[in-house]
């Protein structure tokens, strides 16, 4: 199945948190379990997050209590339910734009279709949410693509965290170029980092290419800069939480990633749908995830530091556009010094 779906008036999705140990699917039958399931990451990556948003604006609708049978009240109160459940899912993991961008999509074509009814507005919410998944996985392809056109034949390719069809509805955008590299008869071989703190890229960038046959080696993430200046990197590529005029979010690591690789003259790409980009602000209006301190100071049971021990623990960090060789968007390559600005508009 893909990351996330809808089926029988609910949505599924693969629990994340639990690979590459178990494969299971789990059911959000509510907003409140959606939002768990963000926050605790069982669904992540900023594209499925977009589909999520989506989706659980949809949910919203279609647990309403609300009905048709009543008057104009009863819709505005509707209404009231979808803005409440829009708000409360926005704020479940603030960094990554896509999140807010499914959600306030939905929520415009509710509005914009001007029905007053119920049963017609939780219609069109779904049609909208399935109509952002369907898009997420065209809109992969077509980066991939041109992303593969970038890779040579024998390349070792670094990534970090996961950006991959888990992150995503389906194919991936990092990993998706390399997907379409592999499919165009190319030999690449990937290094995965594996991502402290949560591990994605051990636990699931690391599964998704060994389930397609794709070489990956795991590195631990302080093992990049030497593998860098032994030679063994060719090219970079990684996702995109939110891509500002002046920096690209995503996983914390990324920007450490991006130094070293402009220290070692190696391609560093960022590969991210039009959804990711955001138009209005810069670095420093966009509020970086701070999670939780057990993530860095306990693995399960197993402590890594004395308890209560002060830890800071940043999702995402953010990489200037100076320190990036190029974009890779559905609608092409983007390099920040020619059609940076255009982007934006
Ligand atoms: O905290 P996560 O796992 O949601 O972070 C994910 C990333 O940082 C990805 O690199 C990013 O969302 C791009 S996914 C195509």
């Amino acid at each position: 199945m893909r990351t996330i779906e809808w089926n029988n008036n609910m949505i599924t999705l693969i629990d994340q948190t639990l690979l590459p140990g178990e494969y299971r699917i789990i059911e959000c039958k509510t907003v409140p379990s959606l939002c768990e399931a963000i926050g605790s990451l069982r669904i992540r990556g900023a594209p499925a997050l977009g589909a999520a948003g989506g989706y659980g604006v949809a949910l919203a609708a279609h647990t309403s209590t609300h009905t048709n049978t009543t008057t104009t009240t009863s819709f505005e109160r509707f209404m009231h339910d979808l803005h409440a459940a829009a708000e409360t899912i926005k704020q479940t993991r603030p960094t990554a734009i896509n999140l807010a961008w499914g959600v306030d999509r939905v929520i415009a074509a509710v509005r914009e279709s001007g029905t007053g009814r119920i049963d017609e507005a939780r219609g069109v919410a779904l049609r909208e949410a399935v109509a952002i998944a369907k898009e997420d996985v065209q809109r992969n392809k077509r980066l991939s693509k041109h992303g593969a056109a970038l890779l040579e034949d024998g390349d070792t390719v670094l990534t970090h965290c996961n950006a991959g069809r888990l992150a995503c509805v389906d194919v991936g955008t990092a990993i998706g170029v390399i997907r379409a590299a592999v499919a165009a008869g190319k030999e690449i071989s990937v290094v995965s980092c594996e991502t402290r703190p949560l591990n994605q890229g051990s636990r699931i960038t690391t599964w998704e290419l060994m389930q397609d046959g794709i070489p990956v080696t795991l590195i631990a993430d302080s093992a990049a800069g030497s593998m860098m200046r032994k030679g063994l990197i060719d090219r970079v590529i990684v996702g995109a939480d939110r891509i500002t005029r002046d920096v690209v979010f995503n996983k914390i690591g990324t920007y450490t990633h991006s130094v070293l690789a402009k220290e070692h003259d190696i391609p560093f790409y960022v590969a991210a749908p039009i959804s990711t980009f955001d138009p209005v602000r810069l670095e420093y209006d966009v509020v970086i995830e701070e999670r939780d301190p057990d993530e860095l100071r306990r693995i399960g049971d197993v402590m890594l530091a004395p308890a209560g021990a002060m830890v800071h623990n940043p999702a995402f960090d953010a990489t200037p556009v100076e320190n990036i060789t190029a974009v890779i968007t559905e609608d092409g390559v983007i390099y920040p010094n020619e059609s940076w600005k255009n982007s934006f508009s």
